[in-house]
């Protein structure tokens, strides 16, 4: 049984492919719990805010699911060939406090997923740079859907099945 921590940065589609992927692991014995980065609405990351005891978000909560998740899967919509801001702006927040960011993301396997307006092969390249990037053990397959797309539950389930291992 792994704990998974499926992560969001968008509340439309892509919400609805963060429930089908908590959905495929509780079928399969696992926890799954869903952080929607619109519901969190960080503020903008600047240098200026981070130093302002006042304007720095409270971000505990959420490092402690990640924290405590087994695995991530992270999901994002592609905007203008990456990722979306909130993905952006969440990770620069958490990234202040480097030596624990490292340690917690270091070797986490996480999977990634999409569903964007096109392919979305520029998010999950551009994903896949990040979360390398912070030290992640990021898996080969991910899960590509879009207008024309379905996502594939033989994709969800593969991925399941490896990042809980
Ligand atoms: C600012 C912006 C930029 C976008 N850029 C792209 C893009 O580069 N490639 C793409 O395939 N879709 C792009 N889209 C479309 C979104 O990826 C698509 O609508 C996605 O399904 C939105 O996810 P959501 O329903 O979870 O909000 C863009 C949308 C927005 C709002």
């Amino acid at each position: 049984m792994a704990r998974f921590l499926m992560i969001t940065a968008t509340s439309g589609t892509n919400r609805e492919l963060a429930d089908v992927f908590a959905t495929t692991a509780i079928e399969k014995g696992h926890e799954a719990e869903i952080v929607d980065l619109v519901e969190m609405d960080l503020p903008m990351f600047t240098m200026v805010r981070s130093k302002d005891p006042e304007s720095a978000p409270d971000i505990s909560d959420l490092i402690s699911s990640m924290t405590e998740a087994d695995a991530w899967v992270v999901i994002a919509p592609e905007y203008n060939g990456s990722m979306p801001p909130t993905l952006n702006n969440a990770v620069a927040w958490m990234s202040m406090d480097w030596q624990n960011f490292r340690t917690m993301c270091t070797g986490k396997p996480v999977g990634l997923a999409t569903h964007s307006g096109g392919g979305g092969a520029h998010v999950i390249m551009a994903m896949r740079q990040q979360f390398s990037f912070i030290g992640a053990d990021v898996i080969g397959r991910a899960c590509l859907s879009g207008r024309d797309k379905e996502a594939n539950p033989e994709t969800i389930d593969a991925m399941i099945d490896n990042l809980a291992r």
